[in-house]
């Protein structure tokens, strides 16, 4: 028998995430043959008392897929265990219900417990050679938090073993644009700076902080959501082909971006990133307060940030790659730019409106998961000189598969949580690539604290600070939303 453990099996990300996740797979027949789910945390409760939780969980996911019969399936695999997580000696009993069988361990709790967690797994018989260990981000603050704690994970796991979480990887279309560069042959040749202007990566949300601002205060938006998601995004925006689909292949290319990323020092930093914080404004037409005001105290945490990256290699040299994320925005909007040069020379009205932003691929996450390209067209209709117009050609699912219903939305989780089960982590990230990440981001944070750079207030509301589009003004571009 295999087990599936989760450790923070009643928290918040198991409830709203995981389980409803093991629930669609269940629901379409993905999971393992036998495969035992077991809720582990701290709180007394029976397996029926902690069934009927799941149960309400996942039914207020499941829209309309719920099925009893599916249902009936998962049930018959979960058990749950009350467990103090840091000790070995209660751990055992964990052990023991799943006998001889592998064990895949997810880390649904605080960062901060991860360490004496996997030093008591190991003490408790829960790292042999076959178990793995799921990490949900954030691990560390900085590297050398980051190193700490994997630290005591390498002492109980190999690296093979570890699977560190970051659930954008697990989004249908963030694993689209891997298909989409590599498996045509139209993209690549055009996939550098000779045709490439610029890149944007925005990640808007209009939620607030609220009362998660214990953890993010200390975390900003810059360690909460560049230092991995974006710049995960990034990474596969900008990494060579790899020569196969190995977890190694991808992620050797993915860690020489990270190399490549010019480092942010003192005398730029004000040049090159924008640090904001809401305050208050409307947003979706509700008033809401400011982060000052949810805190209940001053802080300098920064809930924006917008940062000019430069990736000093032969592919993309002179390309700047622009990201900007922000809590209190206008919408909630993730999305790739792909901006590619105008035309050398126009041989239409210098009206014709659009034509210097013509060729721009999107990649939207969401709202919508989408890919788009832009291109040129003749206006239709007899007008004396030829007129242009911008239209957007879509590339992704829905295009030649007239009629058939769109697939489901699946939740990043799904994805992730199957490759664990697998032993397939091409979508996971590895020790080194979070070590640059890290290195990258203290940069800019020491290049903050050097220079003494406060976030600059924004009304919850906007797209962040000015300085956020003067950031691409003064190069003379705009970010796609205003343009
Ligand atoms: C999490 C961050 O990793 O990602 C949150 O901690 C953020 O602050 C969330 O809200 C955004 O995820 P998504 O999938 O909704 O874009």
């Amino acid at each position: 028998m295999t087990a599936l453990v989760l450790f923070g099996g009643g928290g918040d990300l198991a409830m709203r995430m995981l389980l409803p996740s093991l629930y669609f797979l269940e629901h379409d027949g993905l999971l393992p043959e036998g495969l035992k789910i077991i809720g582990a945390a701290r709180s007394e409760e029976t397996r029926e008392e902690y069934i009927a939780k799941v149960r309400a969980a996942v039914q207020g996911k499941a829209d309309g897929h719920w099925s009893d019969d599916a249902w009936a399936k998962m049930e018959a695999r979960l058990d749950y265990l009350a467990v103090d997580a840091t000790s070995a000696e209660s751990l055992k009993p964990l052990r023991d219900k799943v006998g001889d069988g592998s064990v895949t361990s997810f880390l649904a709790v605080s960062p901060s417990l991860y360490a004496r967690i996997v030093t008591a797994m190991r003490a408790a018989g829960l790292a042999e050679p076959e178990d793995r260990v799921v990490l949900e981000k954030p691990v560390g603050r900085d590297l050398d938090s980051f190193r700490a704690i994997d630290d005591a994970v390498a002492d109980a796991f190999g690296e093979h073993q570890v699977f560190r979480i970051d659930h954008y990887l697990g989004k249908e279309t963030v694993q689209n644009l891997i298909a989409l560069r590599f498996g045509n042959t139209i993209f690549e040749p055009l996939w550098n700076n000779l045709s490439i202007d610029h890149v944007q990566i925005t990640v808007g949300e209009t939620v607030g902080v609220g009362d998660r601002w214990p953890y993010y205060d200390e975390y900003g938006a810059l360690r909460d959501m560049l230092q991995n998601h974006m710049l995960q995004l990034l990474c596969l925006v900008a990494m060579e082909p790899p020569s196969d689909l190995d977890p190694d292949s991808v992620r050797n290319e993915k860690v020489k971006v990270l190399r490549s990323l010019r480092p942010v020092t003192p005398d730029e930093v004000e040049r090159v990133t924008v640090r904001g914080q809401y305050v208050s404004g409307t947003v979706e037409g509700a008033r809401v307060k400011g982060y000052d005001e949810e805190r209940g105290a001053d802080s300098d945490t920064e809930t924006f940030v917008a940062i000019r990256a430069d990736i000093d290699n032969w592919r993309w040299a002179g390309v700047p790659f622009f990201m900007r994320t922000g809590k209190r925005l206008p919408e909630k909007r993730t999305e790739i730019v792909i901006q590619f040069k105008p035309v050398p020379h126009s041989i239409f009205d210098r009206d014709s409106r659009g034509e210097a932003r013509a060729n721009r691929m999107v990649i939207e996450l969401q709202p919508e998961e989408d890919i788009s390209l832009t291109v040129m067209n003749k206006r239709p209709g007899l007008d004396q000189k030829m007129q242009l117009q911008r239209i957007d050609m879509s590339l992704s699912w829905g295009v030649g598969q007239k009629g058939a219903e769109p697939p489901r939305r699946r939740i990043a989780y799904e994805r992730l949580l199957l490759d664990a089960l697998n032993g397939d982590s091409t979508l996971f990230v590895r020790r080194d690539e979070a070590e640059k990440a890290w290195e990258w981001v203290d940069g800019v944070s020491a290049s903050w604290a050097e220079g003494k750079v406060k976030p600059m207030p924004y009304r919850a509301g906007t797209w962040g600070p000015d300085a956020a589009d003067l950031l691409l003004a003064r190069t003379g571009r705009e970010w796609k939303t205003n343009g």
